[in-house]
């Protein structure tokens, strides 16, 4: 959601750059964009609304300058126009901004400078910030003005600040992601809002935390720390994500190419710290009142280990959607654990539940893939993915990656993290049968028949309820055909009359003590006319399609998920959907 790109160094194509940078970040979702580049005297700024893939070779690509920025943006505040689109300015463009997040108070603090005579033209928070930062600029240095301008922000915010006559860069961050890429020659950063955007240039990186800045010249980088006022050190470090990782390669989408990397991403999950596996489990295991929390798909994760600790370990935690956690406020003390399960480790709703916890003493284990983001920074243990980057908007390598963590700590709070481990090399092993060509040809052939179904539902029961509404999501976002999904036993209290002739209803039929009953449930809805397509180790005679899965035992959600986002990803290609970036979604909800 939102995405910045900055560049300043020696070479002189800057706006190339940023072009091409912003362009690595669409994939978190935009409906405009814009870039500013520094000339001698002045500071130009071209912004549109579409996308950046139109963008041909003109005049803004050949532009000669050392320092731009550029941003992609998802509009929150005021609709999608080139005047709300950024980077935004004040009126001589003295000072441009780009701006990620959201300023709170912007309406009380746009009042106080219009009465100071400040004009503005767009709807947005992002030009407060901008005139604010001009405001102060009447006393202070440009330096001074925009910590100055930040202390006055409340809320979420990632910034990178021009000024017409300066050769320097200021940046800052707070909750909303924000890395620095150094160069390989001398006085060259990047500064974006996800490393595979300047991983083409550098895999060493700077990480800022909450309230830090960086002031980046020509020649020097110093770093701030905004609430003590004061300069602080920080250090380099060096990724070992590579180029290969967060580009298609010959995939003709990042969807299945990160669904066909699960063997190697769920070998890669397994093969965690046994320490912090072990330490994470104690926790689990001392607690009093457990909870699991994440947004969208990370949610239906949680509920999944719901089942999994409940199955396995014989422990009760509970589940909650980071936008529900508030409501069991009450219940926490300082002997709570929280579990947060995230991709990108910036979903607002996810952070604003961890920010609830925090007050109350919980302490915090993030789950997530991205180990530079907010969440693992502010988590007291993270377990990270290890998955890579996942780029298309629909979450699917992340998603198995993390199942296999919540397996692994529930064995491992029944004293069996060996075993867990087997069952999860065995299952690892047995996908690979699954990600080959012929398993999706044999998916193609359903999909190739309800591609212009109204609706379908998907049914299952215990661990396998949540990979129905995780499969819901799954069809949503990429087909945009009506998918709903329900507990089997359910289905008789009201769905059911929603079944008529040829309504494809997909069974997920674990080998497990639920097996008889989702059966039941398929024979119900097959009376009603309902086509049933069976996810499932062995055929049924219920099963008008079958799809075979591995009968993994406990993993058996890791497996049924993953005909599920092939077949969504088949329904999305068909129908000419963009599998990458569905409509109206972001891959990163970084607001509430
Ligand atoms: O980055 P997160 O895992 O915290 O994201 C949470 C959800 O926004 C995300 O899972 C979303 O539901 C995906 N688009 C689902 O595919």
């Amino acid at each position: 959601m939102c995405g910045i790109f900055a560049y300043i160094g020696p070479k002189t194509n800057a706006p190339k750059i940023v072009i091409e940078g912003l362009k690595k970040l669409e994939y978190r979702g935009y409906d405009s964009w814009g870039v500013a580049y520094k000339t001698t005297d002045d500071i130009v700024i071209n912004k549109k609304v579409g996308k950046i893939e139109e963008m041909k070779e003109g005049p803004w690509t050949k532009a000669k300058s050392s320092l731009a920025m550029g941003h992609s943006r998802w509009a929150t505040h005021g609709g999608v126009t080139e005047k709300n689109a950024h980077p935004q300015a004040t009126e001589n463009r003295d000072i441009v901004l780009v701006h990620n997040g959201i300023f709170e108070n912007y309406l009380e603090v746009k009042k106080q400078l219009q009465k100071k005579g400040h004009k503005f033209i767009s709807q947005t928070d992002t030009e407060v910030i901008a005139h604010l930062i001009e405001e102060y600029g009447k006393k202070f240095s440009f330096e001074e003005s925009v910590k100055s301008a930040i202390k006055k922000i409340e809320g979420r915010y990632a910034i990178v600040v021009l000024k017409k006559n300066e050769n320097k860069i200021m940046t800052a961050r707070k909750g909303s992601p924000l890395i620095i890429g150094v160069g390989t020659p001398k006085n060259e950063y990047f500064i974006a809002s996800d490393i595979p955007a300047f991983l083409k240039y550098t895999n060493k990186v700077i990480y800022l935390d909450d309230d830090q800045m960086a002031v980046i010249g020509e020649k020097s980088i110093k770093f701030l720390d905004i609430k003590k006022d004061k300069e602080i050190k920080k250090r380099i470090i060096k990724i070992d994500w590579n180029v290969e990782s967060s580009e298609k390669g010959d995939f003709p989408h990042f969807m299945i190419k990160e669904i066909t990397e699960q063997k190697d991403t769920l070998t890669k999950a397994i093969n965690q710290d046994p320490e912090i596996i072990e330490k994470v489990a104690q926790a689990i295991k001392n607690a009093y009142g457990v909870y699991l929390v994440g947004c969208g798909t990370a949610g239906k994760v949680g509920m999944v280990g719901e089942y999994l600790f409940a199955e396995i370990a014989k422990k009760h935690v509970n589940f909650a959607f980071g936008s529900e956690f508030g409501n069991y406020k009450d219940f926490l003390t300082k002997k709570t654990l929280m579990i947060c399960i995230s991709q990108s480790g910036e979903t607002a709703d996810t952070l604003e539940a961890i920010e609830t916890a925090k007050k109350k003493g919980v302490k915090i284990v993030s789950i997530v893939n991205v180990e530079s983001s907010t969440m693992a920074r502010i988590s007291d243990m993270v377990i990270p993915i290890k998955a890579g980057p996942e780029k298309a908007v629909a979450s699917t390598k992340a998603t198995t990656s993390q199942i296999a963590i919540l397996t692994l700590l529930a064995y491992a709070c029944d004293g069996g993290v060996k075993i867990g481990k087997q069952l999860l090399i065995t299952t690892a092993s047995q996908i690979n049968d699954m990600l080959n060509p012929r398993y999706g040809e044999h998916i193609m052939k359903i999909a190739k028949k309800i591609k212009n179904v109204e609706s379908m539902y998907i049914i299952g029961r215990g661990k396998n309820y949540p990979i129905a509404l995780e499969s819901a999501i799954k069809l949503q976002e990429v087909s945009y055909i009506h998918a709903e999904g329900f507990a089997g036993g359910e289905l008789k209290h009201g769905p059911i009359a929603l079944i008529s002739k040829n309504t494809p209803v997909i069974a997920l039929v674990a080998n497990d003590e639920n097996k008889k009953d989702v059966l039941s449930n398929a024979t119900e809805v097959k009376a009603r006319g309902g086509y049933i397509i069976g996810v499932s180790p062995e055929k049924e005679e219920v099963f008008d399609f079958w799809i075979r899965v591995p009968d993994t035992g406990s993993t058996s959600p890791i497996v049924n998920i993953i005909p599920i986002q092939i077949l969504a990803y088949q329904l999305a290609v068909l129908r000419k959907n963009d599998p990458d970036k569905p409509r109206n979604l972001a891959k990163s909800v970084t607001v509430k």
